[in-house]
């Protein structure tokens, strides 16, 4: 059963680009291997993440990420069977939303506070964040500056 989620989760420290790059090579190789896809975007400090793939194959890799001390209180927004990918063409797209032209990372910010204050609307919010993203080229996938 192909399967999307969505989850957010503070930083434990600051990423620099090259934190970044690497946890985007890293994680690139692993999925594009489980034929998991998705995006990743880090606000300075907030991640937001959507992973999309088989159901067990994300589940048990989720539970890794999950772990990872680089992020604590992860928070899933949306967990949800999906006919459809977002991101078929990113084996994990990470983008540095402070350099992005698509959104501002205060609205990233602003998404992770209401989920920690468990807001309602918090998972539309988030998902139309994530799809501000869909198109944006593949050869654009390693923004981290
Ligand atoms: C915010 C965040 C998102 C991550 N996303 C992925 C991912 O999509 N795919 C992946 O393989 N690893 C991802 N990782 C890295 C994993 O947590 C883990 O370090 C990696 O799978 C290597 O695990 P291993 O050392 O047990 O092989 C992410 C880590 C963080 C902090």
């Amino acid at each position: 059963m192909n399967y999307a989620l969505i989850y957010v989760s503070k930083a434990s420290q600051p990423m620099s680009a090259e934190d970044l790059r690497e946890l985007s090579d890293q994680a690139s190789s692993t999925n594009a291997k489980l034929d998991l896809t998705g995006l990743l975007l880090y606000s300075g400090k907030y991640f937001m993440q959507i992973l999309e793939g088989d159901y067990e194959v994300l589940n048990t890799l989720f539970a890794k990420i999950a772990n990872d001390p680089r992020h604590h209180s992860v928070d899933v927004l949306m967990g949800t069977p999906s006919t459809v990918r977002l991101f078929p063409q990113w084996s994990m797209g990470v983008i540095d939303v402070r350099n992005s032209a698509q959104i501002d990372a205060e609205v990233i910010n602003d998404i992770c506070e209401q989920a920690e204050q468990q807001y309602e609307n918090v998972k539309d919010a988030a998902l139309e964040a994530l799809k501000l993203f869909t198109y944006t080229d593949v050869d654009n996938k390693n923004t981290a500056a």
